[in-house]
């Protein structure tokens, strides 16, 4: 089976805002998360091979795994739509979609930055619905739990203690002004699929 590769994300030291440390910090984090799931899916495979599939450390891995997966993918594309140097183009088709779900940028924004500003720790995602092509903001509390069926994530925001901890204390709402200056709205365009 092919391995899953740990992504370089060294461009994004220097961006405002994120210490060297803390990136650094998070991009170990997140090659944790890629071991891991080639870890699991191998353990899986041999497992699988060696027909243990009905036992309970075979169930326990495949409950493991989404953890483990999606730990894996959100960071990358956290650490992908990071990194931008301009606001959204309001000509923009999703600038545009925005606008025709929640009215306009600035009350999308709100509803963004309210959802990150929660209590608790976890992701902040702009989905497109890829049924209807609408978007929505929500929160996920884990990485393997409560993603909404069929949709894709366009925005993705890490409110993970660790990933503003270092540089803003308790300080969320700041970390997330930080966030909103990077981003890379490019990035997230690329990332709609129904128009
Ligand atoms: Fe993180």
């Amino acid at each position: 089976m092919t391995a899953f590769e740990t992504k370089d994300y060294s461009k994004l030291i220097g961006m405002a805002g994120f210490s060297e440390t803390l990136l650094k910090n998070h991009f170990t984090l997140y090659q944790g998360y890629v071991t891991n799931t080639n870890t699991i899916a191998d353990t899986l495979a041999r497992m699988r091979k060696e027909t243990k599939g009905a036992t309970p450390e075979f169930s326990e891995l495949k409950r493991r795994y989404g953890w483990e997966f999606n730990g894996m993918r959100l960071h990358e594309c956290y650490f992908e739509n990071l990194g931008g140097k301009t606001p959204i183009n309001p000509e923009s088709k999703l600038a545009a979609q925005i606008h025709k779900e929640f009215g306009s940028y600035d009350e999308w924004a709100l509803d963004f930055k309210a959802t990150g500003a929660m209590r608790g720790i976890g992701w902040a995602i702009l989905y497109q619905d890829l049924v209807t092509g609408r978007l929505q903001n929500v929160w996920i509390n884990e990485h393997d739990v409560g993603h909404p069926a069929c949709c894709l994530p366009i925005l993705v925001m890490d409110v993970f203690e660790h990933a503003f901890l270092t540089d803003y204390g308790l300080k969320r709402a700041d970390y997330i002004s930080a966030f909103f200056q990077n981003i890379n709205w490019q990035a997230a365009e690329a990332r709609l699929k129904v128009s």
